[in-house]
């Protein structure tokens, strides 16, 4: 695996793969690899010739000043569990990515609002700014991203689709510990008694997807909210339950795709979590 630090050197390694006809693969992160960002690497393998990961802690993103400062920054556990999977890690400083005083926007219509977008003001601008500047940089031919951040992975499909990006998005499957716990790099701030409590997130979309088919929309809502509120130790954001395709609150079974999505504090840690459910 070659370790690049600036989008010039990934350019010219890049162009050599482009230039053989070779299909490239990025999957972006913010590093503290845990198995689900390994799953989107596997997935990359499989479907590219050239699987480039990108390791950056992109700070446009956070609006919170302190969980910037506590993001786990584990990096030579990262290098060690990349280096048989991927052929390119771009690690870049802050520097090489953003200007000072660079401004961004993009106009992401209802969706920027929903669920995160009320608790997190700015975020889905910091990541559509970030996920461009590496689009533009390694030009892949397909991105991997993981469903537990599902509203950010409609927000980037909105981004390709407006800026008219050639890039295919794939979505990959949630990866869980055996408990249950959807895996996050924040799972390293729960001590073991946090960890205990957050599964109360997996448990209650567990339930609310084996009762989808029997009980009404009120019901299951009214389940959750029980479950989660009298879960000790969370604090929830939100549960609803929406249509997969606009992530708009249904009330009714009537939508094609539909999806279960929560936020909760567990301790100091904010949590997401989410399950399809149609
Ligand atoms: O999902 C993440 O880890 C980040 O939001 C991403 C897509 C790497 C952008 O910084």
């Amino acid at each position: 695996m070659e370790i690049l630090k600036t989008r010039a050197q990934l350019a010219s390694r890049l162009s050599a793969f482009r230039d053989a006809d070779k299909l490239i693969g990025l999957v972006p992160t913010m590093g503290a690899l845990h198995n689900g960002h390994l799953s989107l690497v596997n997935e990359a393998r499989k479907h590219t010739d050239i699987v480039v990961c990108s390791i950056f802690v992109n700070p446009t993103q956070f609006n919170d000043p302190t969980d910037l400062e506590r993001y786990p920054r584990p990096i030579e556990n990262d290098i060690e569990k990349l280096t048989p999977l991927c052929d390119v890690l771009f690690m870049p400083e802050v520097s090489e990515m953003y200007a000072s005083g660079e401004q961004w926007h993009i106009d992401l219509g209802r969706l920027e609002y929903l669920l995160e977008g009320r608790f997190r003001p700015g975020h889905y601008q910091g990541v559509t700014q970030i996920v461009k500047k590496l689009f533009d940089a390694v030009q892949p031919d397909k991105a991997f991203f993981g469903q537990k951040d599902f509203q950010q992975f409609k927000i980037i499909d909105s981004m390709v689709k407006q800026l008219h990006l050639p890039v295919e998005l794939v979505m990959c499957p949630i990866i869980r510990e055996s408990d249950g716990l959807a895996m996050s790099s924040r799972n390293v701030h729960l001590s073991p008694a946090e960890h205990q409590q957050a599964l109360a997130l997996s448990k209650t979309l567990l339930f609310v997807q084996q009762n989808f088919e029997n009980r009404s929309i009120a019901e299951l809502n009214k389940s959750a909210l029980e479950m989660l509120n009298r879960s000790e130790g969370v604090e929830l954001d939100y549960f609803q339950i929406c249509d997969a395709d606009t992530l708009d609150v249904v009330n009714e079974k009537t939508s094609k795709h539909v999806i279960a999505l929560l936020a909760a504090r567990v301790g100091n840690t904010r949590l997401i979590d989410n399950i399809i459910l149609q």
